[in-house]
C-alpha cells in the first residue's frame, strides 16, 4: 500500500486499512491515568510464569470508522467486550513477548524490541488486524515500563515480562476483517528461567502425528491461534513423561522447533565439519529474536560454520550413533537457551550428548545474551580472548539511573 510504512505483505493493509497505517496511533498523544492502589510486589525467585501482573496497563482502541484513539496508561481491569467478539470466535489474535531488564547498573533495558515490533506488525497484518507505527508502540511500551519500573525486578536473574497484545473486538458473527480491534500491554515480572541457578535440560517428544505449522499456514506469525491448538500435544508429551513437544514437519520427518523455542543443534555435520544449524525461515518457523541473536554472534565469532538448514530425524539419528552430535538446545525470550538432553522417538529414548559436552556453547551463548541484557556488554570474546563489538544488539534503555 503507498505510503505505508509498516512493510505489510501484499493484501494486508488495502482498502478500508489505509487509514489504519497512516493514522497511527502516537505516543506524545499518551494520556496517563496510573494506578493510586498499589499491589505487593512478590518474591521474584517464587513467582509462576505469568500469574502476578503490575498495577498498570497500556491500552488503545481502533476502529475502521475513526482509525487508531489516543492511547491510554491506566490501572490494570478486566475488559469489556462483546460476547460476539471475533478474537473469542475465531481466534483473530495476536501477542508478543519480550522482557525489560534493570542492569547491573540500575538502568532498564529492552533487547531488541524493534525486532517483536517488526514481527507484530507483521502478525497483524496475517490476522487482517490494523497496522501501526511500530516506533510510537515501542515508544508508548516503554513510557509503561517507566511507569512500572519498580516492578523490574532488582535482580539480574528475573525480569518484568511485556506482552503486547491486539485482538479483534467486532462485536459480530460472519468470519470477516474486524472493523474493531483493541491493543494492549500488560506486563508480569517473572523469575530466574531455571529456578536452580543452573541448566536444568529438557526431554522432548517427537511424534509426526501432530503438526505445529505448515507451509501456507500461520506459524511464522504470533498469532493465538498457533499455540491454543499445540496444547493438546503438548499435554500428550507431558502424560507420556516428557516435558516439551519436538514439532516434525513433512514424510522425512524434519526437526522443526521445541515447544515455544526456536532449535540448534551443535555437531559435526555429515561432511565432518563443525556446525551450527538451525532450520531455515521457510514460513513453518516463528523468526525468533533470540534465534537471529545466535546466529549473529555465532556468524561473528566464524569459528565454526553456521548454517539455517533442515535437518530430519534420520540426520539426527545418524549422526546419534556416530557420536557427532556435541549439544541440542532450544532458544527463546523464556529462557535464552534451554539443553536438551532426551528426544522420546517412535517408542525409543535418544539420548543427547548436551550435558556431557558442557554444554559448552550453550552456556557461552547464554552467557553473552544475558550480559548484553544486564550489562549492556557489547563486547564479545573470541576463543584468542579477543575483544570485538556487537552492532545493533546494544540495550535499548527504558530509564537512567535507579532513582
Ligand atoms: C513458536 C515459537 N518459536 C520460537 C520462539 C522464540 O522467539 P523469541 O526468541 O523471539 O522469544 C517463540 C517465542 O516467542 C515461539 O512462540
Amino acid at each position: 500500500m503507498k505510503g505505508c510504512q509498516n512493510e505489510c505483505p501484499a493484501g494486508g493493509c488495502t482498502g478500508g486499512a489505509a487509514k489504519q497505517v497512516t493514522e497511527s496511533f502516537k505516543a506524545a498523544d499518551l494520556i496517563i491515568n496510573p494506578a493510586t492502589t498499589f499491589k505487593e510486589k512478590p518474591d521474584p525467585s517464587g513467582l509462576v510464569f505469568g500469574t502476578v501482573f503490575t498495577d498498570n496497563m497500556l491500552t488503545v482502541e481502533w476502529s475502521l470508522t475513526s482509525g487508531w484513539e489516543k492511547p491510554y496508561i491506566r490501572p490494570l481491569e478486566n475488559l469489556s467486550l462483546h460476547p460476539a467478539s471475533s478474537s473469542f470466535h475465531y481466534a483473530l489474535e495476536l501477542f508478543e513477548g519480550m522482557k525489560a531488564y534493570r542492569g547491573v547498573d540500575g538502568k532498564i533495558r529492552l533487547f531488541r524490541p524493534t525486532l517483536n515490533m517488526d514481527r507484530m506488525v507483521r502478525s497483524a497484518a496475517q490476522a487482517t488486524l490494523p497496522c501501526f507505527d511500530k516506533e510510537e508502540l515501542l515508544e508508548c511500551i516503554r513510557k509503561l515500563v517507566e511507569v512500572e519500573k519498580e516492578w523490574v525486578p532488582y535482580s539480574t536473574s528475573a525480569s518484568l515480562y511485556i506482552r503486547p497484545t491486539l485482538i479483534g473486538t467486532e462485536p459480530s458473527l460472519g468470519i470477516k476483517k474486524p472493523t474493531k480491534a483493541l491493543l494492549y500491554v500488560i506486563l508480569s515480572p517473572v523469575g530466574p528461567y531455571f529456578a536452580s541457578g543452573s541448566f536444568n535440560p529438557i526431554s522432548l517428544w517427537a511424534d509426526p502425528k501432530y503438526v505445529r505449522a505448515w507451509k501456507g499456514g500461520t506459524g511464522d506469525c504470533k498469532l493465538g491461534g498457533n499455540y491454543g491448538s499445540s496444547v493438546y500435544a503438548q499435554q500428550e508429551a507431558m502424560e507420556l513423561g516428557c516435558q516439551q513437544v519436538l514439532w516434525l514437519y513433512g514424510e522425512d520427518h524434519q526437526i522443526t522447533e521445541v515447544g515455544t523455542m526456536n532449535l540448534f543443534l551443535y555437531w559435526e555435520n555429515e561432511d565432518g565439519e563443525e556446525e551450527l544449524a538451525t532450520p531455515p525461515l521457510d514460513g513453518i518457523i516463528l523468526p525468533g529474536v533470540t534465534r537471529q541473536s545466535i546466529l549473529e554472534l555465532a556468524r561473528k565469532w566464524g569459528e565454526f560454520k553456521v548454517s539455517e538448514r533442515y535437518i530430519t530425524m534420520s540426520d539426527l539419528t545418524a549422526a546419534l550413533e556416530e557420536n557427532r552430535v556435541k549439544e541440542m538446545f532450544g532458544a527463546g525470550t523464556a529462557c535464552v537457551v534451554c539443553p536438551i538432553s532426551k528426544i522420546l522417538y517412535k517408542g525409543k529414548n535418544l539420548h543427547i550428548p548436551t550435558m556431557e559436552n558442557g554444554p559448552q556453547l550453550a552456556t557461552r551463548f547464554l552467557n553473552q545474551l544475558t550480559d548484553i541484557q544486564v550489562r549492556d556488554s557489547l563486547l564479545w570474546y573470541d576463543n584468542n580472548n579477543e575483544k570485538g563489538e556487537i552492532e545493533g544488539m546494544n540495550g535499548f534503555s527504558v530509564t537512567g539511573s535507579r532513582n
